[in-house]
């Protein structure tokens, strides 16, 4: 554990900006050249939920290193540059959230007075909720503070205590933001946001660390190790009871963008793909109205000849495919009767499908696709 633990540190120590010199991709295969002596290429591989699950590392020949981006069976891969000499980066760049942050409220609230901090958190800003539930319950004996021989008092103290978290945050790679919410339990947040800090990847992800509490102040210090590479924001203590308006006060105050949700009508919907957000059209047809019952949903989607990206549904929807003549970009069509496909470039088709929708303003879609594969939420 421990030394699993020591490598996510120093993977997530260094961002992928870290390549920005020297790295050329092309498909899969990517070349770093100049690498400086000690340097070595890290492709990491991480789960739908964000994890790390596997790993490979490229050693230099004659200064340029060859290497495939791609983990099998991994949902996304990053690459670092790391020096192994010194174990440290080679670069570092600082990241801030972008406009327009996707946010998650992560908390743990054992009497629900943490509970109702985060539920004003969701409802201002819009974030997601994941409640932080441990496997186990903590029972009713935890009120008794001071008996040592309770299981929170117990696990407070005992530094390697990692009480098993129920559920996983569904596709942690989204938020670009996470409120962290805990009550203080003996000076300290409670380990199970030790597990949680530890169960994912918090690399330029922002923390806003919150709390509820009795009197103590709220304690980050001993968190902040646990999610390398991640932008702490500085924490907020509350009382259980506190008011609507007071979080509203606290979270307007903050170095955060919220994101607007835009205005989605009858025959819109919404595309987010990492941190940008494309409202489109959807066609007056079968198709579209199938696929706007499907909603909302995340497609991991694979890249095909540098213009589309596409996901085959589980079921078919109804179709009445012909040749466009012309793929425009923005494009959101039905090829056969279950691949959805957006298209990223504008080009002559020879190909038939059924158009579901178009994005209003492409502007930018490509950039924000990317060369790879890519999630792209739907709502
Ligand atoms: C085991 C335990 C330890 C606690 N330790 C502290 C503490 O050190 N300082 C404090 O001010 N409050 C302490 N409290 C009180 C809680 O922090 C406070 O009631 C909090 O609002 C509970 O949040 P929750 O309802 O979300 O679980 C403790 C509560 C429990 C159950």
């Amino acid at each position: 554990m421990k030394r699993v633990l020591i490598f996510i540190l120093a993977l997530a120590l260094i961002c992928t900006n870290a390549l920005a010199a020297g790295i050329s991709q092309n498909g899969t295969s990517v070349t770093v050249t100049d690498v400086p002596e000690g340097g070595k290429l890290i492709i990491a591989g991480y789960d739908e939920a964000g994890r790390l699950s596997a790993s490979r590392i490229y050693a230099p020949e004659n200064g340029t290193i060859n290497a495939e981006n791609s983990i099998s069976g991994a949902a996304k891969t990053k690459m670092f540059l790391w020096d192994m000499n010194m174990l440290a980066p080679i670069e570092m760049t600082e990241q801030q959230p972008s406009a327009g942050s996707k946010m998650l409220v992560a908390y743990f609230s054992w009497t629900n007075n943490t509970d109702g901090i985060a539920n004003h958190i969701a409802d201002i800003t819009g974030a997601d909720k994941f409640e932080i539930v441990p496997v186990e319950p903590y029972g009713e004996e935890n009120n008794n503070y001071y008996d040592e021989n309770t299981r929170a008092y117990k696990e407070q103290y005992d530094n390697s205590a990692r009480p098993e978290i129920s559920g996983t945050v569904a596709n942690m790679e989204q938020y670009d933001v996470v409120f962290l919410g805990f009550p203080i339990w003996y000076g300290k947040a409670p380990k199970l946001i030790y597990t949680f800090l530890e169960s994912y990847d918090f690399e330029g992800k922002t923390v806003v660390p919150f709390c509820t509490s009795g009197s103590s102040g709220i304690s980050t210090r001993e968190l902040v190790p646990l999610a390398p590479g991640a932008n702490w924001l500085d924490g907020r203590r509350f009382s259980g009871g506190a008011s609507r308006d007071t979080v509203e006060e606290w979270v307007n105050s903050l170095d955060i963008e919220i994101e607007e949700e835009p205005e989605v009508t009858d025959n819109k919907m919404t595309l987010t793909i990492g941190g940008a957000a494309f409202t489109a059209t959807l066609e007056d047809n079968a198709t579209a109205a199938e696929f706007k019952k499907l909603l909302p949903m995340t497609l991991d989607m694979s890249e095909l000849n540098g213009n589309e990206k596409y996901y085959y549904l589980d079921g078919n929807l109804p179709s009445a495919a012909s040749n466009p003549g012309t793929i425009h970009e923005g494009d959101i069509m039905l090829y056969g009767s279950s691949c959805v496909v957006v298209f990223y470039k504008t080009f002559n088709t020879s190909y038939s499908y059924t158009k579901i929708g178009h994005i209003d303003d492409p502007a930018g879609l490509a950039a924000a696709v990317g060369s790879g594969n890519v999630s792209v939420e739907f709502k």
